[in-house]
């Protein structure tokens, strides 16, 4: 990956915006970065940076090494037919849930990675599971690693179904842990504190258990096990959860998301 790429984003809205600040930030320099997008706002936030902005897909592709699909999964099939993409141009799409297969029909392009990254990505904090087609070259692996990192981080899988599971876990992730928030917040409330006392401490305290179970060599399950003193307040609430079976709701959840993304994917990939 060298600061010659340049990487043309079709689709200006959220998650290109943060791609693109992401690029800026890790030094991509702006000469090489483009967005095409119908929104005159979205493409003016952009031109602000000294991104080159279009509101022509071919045109903002022309000459592109990277180009990213960065629109709605309802549109893609559209964007993509209308485009001439060669196969020395990689396609990174993002598009939730449309598969690989889809992509290759309405391009004719095989160099492609798809993704799954996820809302936190919006400030520089999120995680995205990719998935390269057979084609892709190791150089273009490193492009693409390269464009998901200025979002966070990222991590290849091997298989394409993996992305279901990726979707279930991350890609949903931080909903569940908002829902999580809300119920913490509200039990505080109910314990008689003030709503925005209740809100600061589930906050700082979900970020301050994050901080340490992402500490290199951590483990949630020892981390959990180190903070349970035997007959203590924590034990009493976790038994609690446990006779809730918090952890098989977990894992239902999660099964049915997964089986959502496969749902959709049957949706957003018909022809
Ligand atoms: N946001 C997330 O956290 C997240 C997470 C995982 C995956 N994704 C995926 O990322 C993709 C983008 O999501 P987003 O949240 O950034 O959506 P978004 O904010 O709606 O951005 C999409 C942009 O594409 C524009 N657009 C529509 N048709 C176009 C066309 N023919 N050519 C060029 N641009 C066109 C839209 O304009 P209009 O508004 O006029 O339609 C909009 O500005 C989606 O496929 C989504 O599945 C997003």
């Amino acid at each position: 990956m060298n600061d010659n790429t340049t990487i043309a984003c079709i689709g200006a809205g959220n998650m290109a915006q943060s791609l693109l600040r992401g690029l800026l930030a890790s030094g991509h320099p702006a000469a090489r970065l483009r967005a095409s997008d119908p929104v005159a706002d979205s493409r003016a936030r952009l031109a602000e940076l000294g991104v080159a902005t279009y509101d022509d897909n071919t045109a903002a592709i022309a000459g592109a090494d990277v180009i990213v699909l960065a629109v709605k999964p309802q549109v893609l099939g559209g964007v993509c037919t209308n485009l001439r993409i060669t196969e020395r141009q990689l396609i990174i799409s993002i598009a939730a849930g449309v598969p690989l297969a889809s992509i290759r029909r309405w391009t004719g392009s095989s160099n492609i990675v798809r993704c799954m990254p996820n809302t936190p990505a919006l400030l520089q904090a999120g995680i995205t599971g990719l998935f390269a087609d057979t084609g892709v070259s190791v150089a273009d692996r490193a492009r693409a690693e390269h464009v998901l990192s200025a979002v966070g981080r990222a991590i290849w899988v091997q298989d394409e179904s993996a992305l279901d599971a990726v979707t279930a876990v991350s890609g949903s992730g931080p909903a569940y842990f908002f829902h999580l928030m809300e119920a913490m917040i509200e039990a505080g409330t109910a314990l008689g504190l003030d709503r925005a006392t209740a809100a600061a401490l589930t906050l700082e305290t979900a970020y301050g258990a994050a901080l340490m179970a992402r500490q290199p060599g951590a483990d949630a399950a020892t981390l959990r096990q180190q903070v349970t003193s035997p007959g203590g307040t924590t034990q009493r609430a976790l038994e609690v959860m446990a006779a809730g079976d918090l952890a098989g709701t977990v894992k239902r959840a999660l099964a049915a998301a997964a089986e959502r993304s496969r749902e959709l994917a049957e949706e957003f990939g018909a022809p």
